[in-house]
């Protein structure tokens, strides 16, 4: 039986109740995270709960769990939910108030949420055994603070769906510049003639827990040049890899962006070097 995290206590999902006056429900008016877990061991746990800590300042709203309570409650989660491999959702919103107000209510209690939801397996390296990924590719029509990981997912969903009904499993995004921003649920790095880029960090984009965790690693065990740059539509059209990369999928290797085959059409040589090393150091930090 699976148990879940509610404002201090654990229950089944079943007898989890919010208010439907929940800023949350209401208005998407809260933040979240994704934590992996492999064999009861959390990657990235410390950088996640910063992530959400500053998501949470960036909102005005208080709530005083240090990392420690985080990474008991995550702890505790992981001990009573079946399956070795688990994702560990965390969210906070800002609470229920009595009555739909846009403007922020003083005084109301944050409701925090938290659940798991079992992963396959961790990730592997294998270009025979990876999931590899056909994206479809549009105009990102989100808004202008993609840097805070907000509840309201609307836009994100939106273009994840267009994606899905072309058949795809993700949708990369490009801005009224025509240069990526990120997909709908992941960072988006490529490769040409050796050399790996990833957009910079602004508010266009997610400051990916994944992409922090690859760039660390490239920067310590690796002599591959790596930029944090601008890159167009056609220079990822016309790349020889390209990855989407997020706690679940770690380096997700895409083989094709709407109709267009990247490189050979399968996972390429620089993705399977850098997957392995993610593999190898991904819980040092
Ligand atoms: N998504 N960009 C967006 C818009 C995301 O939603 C995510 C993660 C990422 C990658 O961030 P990270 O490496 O920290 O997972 C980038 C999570 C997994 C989700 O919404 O389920």
């Amino acid at each position: 039986m699976s148990l879940v995290y509610l404002n201090g206590d654990y229950m089944p999902p079943e007898q989890a109740k919010i208010s439907p006056m929940d800023r949350g429900f209401l208005f998407g008016d809260g933040i979240y995270e994704v934590v992996p877990a492999y064999h009861g061991k959390m990657l990235g746990f410390d950088a996640h709960i910063q992530r959400m800590q500053s998501g949470l300042a960036a909102i005005d709203i208080e709530l005083d769990y240090t990392a420690q309570q985080w990474r008991q409650i995550c702890d505790t989660l992981i001990a009573k939910n079946p399956g070795p491999n688990q994702g560990i959702y965390l969210h906070v919103s800002r609470g229920a108030d009595s009555k739909r107000n846009h403007a922020y209510p003083q005084g109301i209690t944050p409701t925090v949420f938290a659940f798991c939801f079992e992963l396959p397996g961790e990730p592997v390296c294998d270009p025979e055994l990876a999931t590899n990924y056909h994206v479809s590719l549009e105009q990102d029509k989100r808004w202008q603070r993609c840097n805070i990981k907000s509840t309201a997912l609307l836009g994100n969903v939106m273009h994840y769906q267009s994606g899905a009904a072309a058949g795809n499993k993700e949708t990369i995004l490009f801005n009224s510049d025509e240069q990526i921003t990120e997909a709908s649920s992941s960072n988006v790095f490529i490769v040409k003639d050796g050399v790996i880029s990833t957009p910079p960090l602004d508010h266009q984009i997610l400051p990916g827990i994944t992409r922090w965790l690859i760039l660390t690693i490239l920067a310590e065990y690796s002599d591959f040049a790596v930029q944090q740059r601008v890159i167009s539509k056609a220079e990822l059209l016309n790349a020889d890899e390209v990855w989407i990369t997020s706690a679940t999928k770690e380096v997700g290797p895409v083989v094709k962006v709407a109709d267009q085959v990247i490189g050979s059409g399968q996972p390429g040589p620089v993705w399977q070097q850098v997957q392995s090393l993610f593999s190898q150091h991904k819980f040092d930090y």
